[in-house]
């Protein structure tokens, strides 16, 4: 099904990356059959860029991704493999060099392929120093392990810090962002005010990203709190799914590609990381490629998400 995807500039790159990539951290709850159907349905959606990390089901997501990789010479050829690592399973964070060089190793191995075309480093990490985290990733980039590199959860300053000593530029910073997790849109919005949504959480990140030439990924687009559930459908969210329902009888689509729209209408060009499995699921996401939603439309989600305008 040609869905004539969307198609932005990876960071300051001249990569073409889709608007919509897939998440894989729930891709173990596939069987590997279920897996490689899965995968060769988005490729030909065209939106054939793929976001792991190391921890994902314990490795076992990378290693169903990776045997299906394996069963299918060439394509791998036909998608954008991204992984990260920096999160310890347990307790803590990890940006040494030698732990990220060997968790690179590790994503390869398990992925089964010789390079990744893009890898994040997946939390900051407080004892890093960052001059050798930066050591790491050039280190990645000269062995051919690693072709573009990015962050996520990170803040601008420690972007600014690590950017001072990398050779190579950071194209992407992957945050949470959904129409009701919106923290870096609401502290624009609500500036000079006393209201919770003026507090600055992240550095400004979203017009640091913009001016930098980061693309923001946004992780966990269609759900509340921290991955708590969806708000789609969700009688918790009975104002929002009024809206959103509204909205898609308008345009002859989904509740779903609505939410989605509302992310992909920010002139950021952010990339959309969808987390489901299902392949109708992501047909109906990429349904909001076609949709722009009109100012008046996008600020009326954005209320009825429980955000305020001042
Ligand atoms: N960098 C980070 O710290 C970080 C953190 C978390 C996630 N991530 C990345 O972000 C990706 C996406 O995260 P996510 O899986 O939480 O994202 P999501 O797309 O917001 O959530 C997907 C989940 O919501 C369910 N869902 C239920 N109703 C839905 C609807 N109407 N529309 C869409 N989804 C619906 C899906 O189930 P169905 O199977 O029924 O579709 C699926 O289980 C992950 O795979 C991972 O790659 C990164």
């Amino acid at each position: 099904m040609d869905i004539t995807m969307k198609k932005i500039k990876l960071g300051s790159s001249d990569l073409e990356i889709p608007a919509i990539a897939v998440g894989c951290m729930r891709m173990n709850s596939l069987e590997l059959s279920e897996a490689e159907v899965f995968v060769k349905e988005v490729v030909d959606m065209g939106a054939a860029y793929f976001d792991h990390a190391d921890i994902y089901g314990g490795g076992k997501c990378e290693e169903i991704f990776g045997s299906l990789l394996h069963r299918n010479p060439g394509l791998r050829e036909k998608m954008i493999l991204q992984s990260k690592a920096g999160i310890v399973p347990g307790i803590m964070y990890d940006n040494s060099k030698d732990y990220l060089v060997k968790a690179v190793d590790g994503i390869l191995k398990r992925l089964q392929t010789d390079y990744l075309d893009v890898f994040l480093i997946h939390r900051p990490d407080a004892l890093a120093d960052m001059e050798e985290t930066a050591d790491a990733l050039e280190t990645l980039y000269q062995s051919g392990k690693v072709r573009f590199f990015g962050v996520s959860n990170y803040r601008t300053g420690q972007i600014r810090l690590l950017s001072k000593y990398l050779v190579h530029r950071i194209m992407v910073n992957q945050l949470q962002l959904s129409l009701t997790n919106s923290t870096m849109i609401q502290s624009g919005m609500e500036a000079n005010m006393l209201t919770d949504g003026a507090v600055d959480r992240d550095g400004e990140v979203l017009d640091y990203c913009r001016m930098n030439d980061i693309t923001i990924q946004t992780w966990s687009p269609f759900q509340f709190g921290a991955i708590a559930g969806t708000f789609l459908g969700n009688p918790d969210f009975p104002e929002l799914n009024q809206e959103l329902d509204h909205l898609a009888k308008k345009y002859h689509t989904s509740d779903t590609a609505i939410a989605a729209a509302w992310i992909l209408r920010h002139p950021a060009d952010m990339q959309l990381i969808a987390g489901s499995m299902k392949v109708s699921r992501l047909r109906e996401i990429c349904d909001a490629v076609h949709i722009t939603l009109t100012r008046q439309e996008w600020y009326r989600l954005y209320l009825a998400a429980g955000h305020i305008l001042p």
